[in-house]
């Protein structure tokens, strides 16, 4: 796509959002709000209508370091997930979600407890898109939940640059660049869903730990999370998906976990299946690589013991971060270690990192077997020097 092009969707686009969102908050707030109202104005009104004089604004709890605003005062509209999505939800939570439809022609809004999801038509593109509408209360509590629960790490804006941040390893994610590593969606982004069961598990063995705020609590930090996403990309891009956790099925090995390792092992040296060990470590010995595939001609790439460390697409103040691959008999996998988080996290890839997205390229079956065969490397060997130090040393012997 041109620039040019691009420019003249966002414009169309931009236009079209701001009619909406006008639309939407004046039939939010009731006709008599007048959209720029501020939160006070807003906060005031309401206490007036309630109890016929105006009252105190709410006082801000002292959530913030001194001198931090606490308040959004700007509304957003957000990429929402599909229609498929929504149908679903609808199924799952009958009433929580209900379609208005507007002209008979599919066009409408979805509407749930927090937020109204509109389905925009862009005739240029000839695509619709699904946006949520976030409004400066919700986004207020999730910020000032942010700055009291997240920012010492992630930064009072969100930059991933925050006081104690600054010297953790790995760094805490920056929430303005829209990439996120280990929801384990295949969607470019994240449903709310998907992000507040990252969010509730943590990352293990980084200080990024699991969370015990309310579900509440949770969605509006991530309204406020997907806010932070600069004008026109990741939540503020139309044209960027939205998925759910990849769906795993049923582990097509149970009883038979010795084959699935068997056929992992192979699947991930052979340079012809999924050659994991072309960025993780090779774990077998160059010279018996040929006989582990029954092919003499395939040869080993340098320091195959080794990781290969690679490009990503991760910033930090500016920075590029390149990122090693996890030898798994030594490293810390962060997404979970049991057989169905390693085949969520093999299937959805990591975004923005060397990590592919293996759903599709493999079947189910063989993701399963690679799912087993990294568990076990993972269970022979992590945080086992001793039994480690065994493999290796018979690893280079072999021939
Ligand atoms: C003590 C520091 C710390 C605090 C406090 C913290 N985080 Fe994190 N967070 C991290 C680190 C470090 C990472 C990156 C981990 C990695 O890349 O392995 C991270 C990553 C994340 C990610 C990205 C996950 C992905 O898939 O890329 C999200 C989302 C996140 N944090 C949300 C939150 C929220 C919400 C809060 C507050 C409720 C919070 N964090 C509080 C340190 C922290
Ligand atoms: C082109 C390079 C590349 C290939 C090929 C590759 N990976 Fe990775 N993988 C990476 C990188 C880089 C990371 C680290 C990402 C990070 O920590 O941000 C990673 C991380 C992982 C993780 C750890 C995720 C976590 O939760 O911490 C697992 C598991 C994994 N890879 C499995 C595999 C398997 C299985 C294959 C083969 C099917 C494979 N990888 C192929 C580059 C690759």
């Amino acid at each position: 796509m041109t620039s040019e092009t691009s420019m003249r969707r966002s414009t169309t686009l931009i236009a079209c959002l701001a009619t909406l969102a006008f639309a939407a908050l004046a039939s939010f707030r009731g006709d008599s709000a007048p959209a720029e109202a501020t939160l006070e104005e807003h906060a005031e009104e309401q206490a007036a209508d309630e109890h016929g004089a105006p009252a105190e604004a709410e006082k801000p709890h002292m959530r913030a370091p001194i001198g931090v605003d606490l308040y959004v005062r700007e509304d957003a509209w957000l990429r929402a997930p599909g229609p498929e999505w929504f149908k679903k939800q609808s199924d799952l939570q009958p009433g929580r979600f209900t379609f208005n439809e507007e002209g008979g022609d599919g066009e409408g809004e979805w509407v749930d407890a927090q937020n109204v999801y509109r389905l925009i038509y862009d005739e240029e593109e000839d695509v619709y898109a699904y946006w949520s509408w976030a409004g400066p209360e919700q986004l207020t509590r999730g910020r000032q939940d942010f700055l009291q629960f997240c920012s010492s790490c992630h930064g009072i804006d969100g930059d991933g640059y925050g006081r104690s941040g600054q010297w953790l390893r790995p760094s805490p994610r920056s929430f303005h660049q829209s990439n996120f590593k280990f929801t384990k969606v295949i969607q470019p982004l994240p449903t709310d869903a998907a992000l507040m069961r990252l969010i509730k598990r943590g990352l293990e063995g980084t200080p990024m730990l699991p969370w015990a705020l309310s579900d509440e609590q949770l969605t509006d930090i991530i309204q406020y999370i997907k806010y932070l996403s600069p004008e026109g990309e990741g939540w503020r891009d139309p044209f960027t998906g939205v998925g759910d956790v990849v769906e795993s099925g049923e582990d097509t090995w149970v009883g038979k976990e010795e084959y699935a390792i068997e056929r992992g092992k192979r699947l991930y040296h052979d340079p012809s299946g999924a050659n994991c060990a072309l960025c993780h470590p090779g774990y077998v010995n160059p010279s018996a690589l040929g006989k582990l595939l029954g092919d003499d001609s395939v040869k080993a790439r340098e320091s195959y013991y080794l990781p290969v460390l690679k490009d990503s697409a991760y910033e930090v103040q500016g920075q590029p971060v390149k990122i090693m691959p996890p030898d798994f008999t030594w490293h810390q996998v962060r997404a979970g270690t049991t057989t169905q988080d390693l085949f969520e996290t093999i299937a959805s890839g990591i975004k923005g990192t060397a990590m592919p997205q293996w759903k599709g390229a493999l079947t189910d079956e063989d993701l399963w077997a690679l799912a087993h065969y990294v568990e076990s490397l993972i269970n022979d060997y992590k945080g086992k020097p001793d039994a480690r130090a065994e493999f290796m040393k018979g690893l280079r012997e072999a021939k």
